[in-house]
């Protein structure tokens, strides 16, 4: 059973953030490439003339596998020598251009509260992997009684966290919140494996984009809004749990322990009064926020693609 998985251990890259923020959206867009818009309109079923794709992805799924398209970057010692590190846009049809290309994952996660747990998860193992849904090839090349050809999991590389701009604009919402603390949780998973690493060797770097999506509506947050207003939050989300393991662990006998795990439960520099996304660089975490829209007039995708071609 060698032949029947495509993509036997690509890397991948996780989009995960709280449901609508466009993680789906994004996804076809990607998965679209240059056909996306000759396509525009003609959003069949059976994808003709979309080569690349392996796993027919166009709406927001509720299971809890999840579902993956395979997208190839142009490497950038392979691209123009004219410009240096330059990559490719997504749009640009790399076997055209006779490119030479870097294969990976790009894996859609649900964004419900009681279904994200398992990208979470994920994300909190040393070397962080992913399983994704097997390709309908590699299902239908699986003979009757074989075991199952699910596809090994995949290496993650990075993680873009998609969030809503014009939901987070209104601050009193419950949105900014929510978004909040899913990227709190999110950062700490990574966090964590530090701590939890036995030898001395560090464990593999997975870099955080932040994509502030929907930047097309004018009521949307600018990126260096959505930065400093998720900080913010993060900063008060951590403030207010660790009031919480203080009062409960005040009675422990064993102080030394109490101190531990409200170290181990914090995210970023430990007892650092306002929170920053460059505390998390002490643990090797690269977290960056990028602006762009998916759908309408606006700066695009183009930024958050080149970001995840570095990071491959
Ligand atoms: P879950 O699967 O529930 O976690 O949500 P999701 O993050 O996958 O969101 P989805 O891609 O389903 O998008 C939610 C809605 O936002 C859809 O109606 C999209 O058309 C819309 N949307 C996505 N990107 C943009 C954008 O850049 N601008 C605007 N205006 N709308 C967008």
């Amino acid at each position: 059973y060698t032949a029947a998985t495509p993509y036997t251990s690509l890397p991948a890259v996780l989009l995960i953030g709280p449901p609508g923020a466009g993680k789906t959206a994004l996804l076809t867009l990607f998965e679209r490439g240059p056909f996306y818009h000759n396509k525009e309109d003609t959003a069949d079923a059976n994808n003709n003339g979309k080569p690349t794709v392996t796993t027919p992805v166009s709406e927001t799924h509720t299971t809890q596998v999840p579902h993956a398209v395979e997208l190839a970057v142009s490497s950038p010692s392979s691209a123009d020598p004219t410009s240096p590190g330059h990559v490719a846009s997504y749009q640009t049809d790399l076997d055209a251009a006779g490119a030479q290309a870097k294969k990976f994952l790009l894996v859609d996660t649900p964004g419900h509260p009681k279904l994200r747990g398992r990208a979470l998860a994920a994300l909190a193992q040393d070397t962080p992997t992913i399983a994704v849904a097997p390709s309908p090839a590699a299902a239908a090349a699986s003979s009757p009684g074989a075991p199952d050809a699910g596809n090994p999991p995949s290496k993650v590389k990075a993680v873009v966290f998609v969030v809503d701009a014009a939901a987070l604009a209104d601050s009193d919402a419950p949105y900014l919140a929510a978004a909040a603390e899913h990227l709190h949780d999110a950062l700490l998973a990574l966090q964590r494996r530090h701590r939890a690493r036995k030898g001395s060797r560090a464990p593999p770097a997975v870099p955080v984009l932040v994509a502030a999506n929907k930047l097309d509506l004018f009521t949307a947050l600018p990126a260096a809004l959505v930065k400093s207003h998720l900080e913010a939050e993060i900063g008060r989300i951590r403030r207010a749990r660790s009031k919480g393991l203080l009062s409960s662990d005040r009675h422990d006998a064993d102080g030394l322990d109490a101190d531990e795990d409200e170290a181990d439960a914090w995210l970023g520099s430990y007892g650092s009064d306002k929170f920053s996304f460059k505390e998390m660089l002490e643990f090797d975490i690269e977290v960056d926020v990028l602006g762009g829209n998916v759908v309408g007039e606006g700066p695009g995708a183009d930024k958050w693609w080149r970001w995840i071609a570095e990071r491959l």
